[in-house]
């Protein structure tokens, strides 16, 4: 997992199976960073009151977490990562 910082939004990179997703960073429950979470197949585990969110999706699969993370599309190019951050 890598988090960063652009144009005021926090993106966490996770790379799951070598898959890289880009989501937001901070939780959408009490804003816990996610980069301090648990990464596993089912998604990232929130540090603070443990919902799971959906890399693909940004859903949370348990509370007490109710709205999804923004997503983000990655591109791999040169061993290069993009993400297009609106
Ligand atoms: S801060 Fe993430 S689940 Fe509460």
């Amino acid at each position: 997992m890598f988090g960063f910082d652009y144009d005021n939004k926090k993106i966490l990179l996770t790379n799951l199976n070598g898959k890289i997703y880009a989501t937001d960073r901070i939780c959408t429950h009490a804003e816990a960073d996610l980069s301090n979470g648990i990464l596993t197949e089912e998604g990232i585990t929130c540090p603070l009151h443990l919902s799971v969110f959906n890399l693909e999706t940004g859903m949370p699969q348990n509370g007490p977490a109710e709205k999804p993370l923004s997503t983000y599309n990655v591109k791999i190019e040169q061993n290069e990562i993009y993400v297009e951050v609106d």
